[in-house]
């Protein structure tokens, strides 16, 4: 989505999201500023107390305070972001309807024992005149890449940003995401970003969904169908360790995702773990990665695939 037009988008939608209510005595400090945001880190560094960055776009469940909860045993003190970056949107993708609730958000991240919020508005993050972007390379070509045109140099760009403008001795990112996890690791490396980059197991329902902000958008019928898309993955990784081809296993995959109540897979594949090119055999630490609708709402998923020691 074009930078001019979001931000008329988000200045509204900001609004709304602002709390009608005064801060609990549990509430955490909101900045929205990059200066402040690195005059706290610095008074914290200067001290010699270590920082973890966790960045969100909001919309906070347990999976987010996962993360939080991680950064926390990472680091002395932890910074959460709240940014939804309009940049990361295609034109037809749901920028303007993700869900919005930064009063709840600081609640549980004051309940979770963070030190300080960091949300931006989209001027500060993207100024007049704002040019750059980072382009994440062929890792973000394939995959997700493939169907979000875009999508990842959004989130490259801004999370260069976040890690440049926090400065943080760890940042958190969660494998639900495991496409953008390995583009963040690459592009820290690759632009020399001192941060180290830690991922973190995706949290689940008791059934087997991946806690996802989207999942918010599922019909209760919708909602009863989206554990089969992990289950699947688990049964597909399952049979590819018993001896089946990656091929033909999926190929039963998606079929099993389609006779299960998935309209359309965008892809199932099985990939290196660390680069994330398809394998054809498994040889390496690999991945199955998913994106598959339900009705109009994109659920992605992974399962670990590691290769049998003899
Ligand atoms: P968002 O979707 O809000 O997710 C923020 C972080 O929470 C990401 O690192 C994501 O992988 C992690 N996360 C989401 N659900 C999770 C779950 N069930 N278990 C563990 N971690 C989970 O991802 C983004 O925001 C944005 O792209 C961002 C990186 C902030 C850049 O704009």
């Amino acid at each position: 989505m074009p930078i001019r037009a979001c931000r008329r988008a988000a200045v509204s939608l900001h609004r709304r999201a602002m709390p009608k209510h005064p801060a609990s005595p549990r509430t955490i400090r909101t900045i929205r500023t990059v200066a402040a945001l690195r005059r706290e880190v610095t008074g914290w560094r200067r001290r010699r107390e270590t920082v973890a960055l966790v960045p969100t776009m909001g919309a906070l469940h347990a999976g987010h305070l996962a993360l939080v909860a991680r950064a926390k045993a990472l680091a002395g003190r932890v910074v959460v972001s709240l940014f939804v970056n309009p940049t990361q949107f295609g034109a037809n993708e749901d920028f303007s309807r993700y869900p919005r609730d930064e009063a709840g958000d600081r609640a549980k991240l004051g309940e979770a024992g963070v030190d300080l919020l960091y949300a931006p508005g989209v001027a500060e993050m993207y100024p007049d005149g704002f040019a750059t972007s980072v382009s994440a390379g062929a890792m973000a070509e394939r995959l997700d890449g493939q169907f979000r045109p875009g999508h990842f140099s959004g989130v490259a760009t801004v999370v260069a940003k976040l890690l440049l403008q926090a400065q943080a001795d760890f940042a958190c990112f969660g494998e639900k995401d495991y496409q953008q996890l390995q583009i963040i690791k690459r592009l820290a490396r690759d632009l020399d970003i001192p941060t180290r980059i830690v991922g973190v197991k995706t949290l689940r329902e008791r059934d087997g969904l991946a806690l996802s902000s989207r999942n918010a958008y599922l019909s209760p019928h919708e909602r009863a169908v989206a554990p089969a898309l992990h289950r699947i993955l688990v049964e597909t990784g399952a049979r590819i360790l018993a001896g089946a081809s990656i091929h033909a296993a999926s190929v039963q995959g998606r079929a099993e995702l389609r006779r299960a109540g998935f309209r359309k897979i965008d892809y199932l594949e099985m990939c290196d773990a660390e680069t994330l090119e398809p394998l054809a055999r498994l040889e390496r630490p690999a991945r199955i990665l998913t994106a598959a609708w339900l009705g109009q709402t994109r659920l992605i998923d992974n399962e670990k695939l590691a290769p049998r020691r003899r």
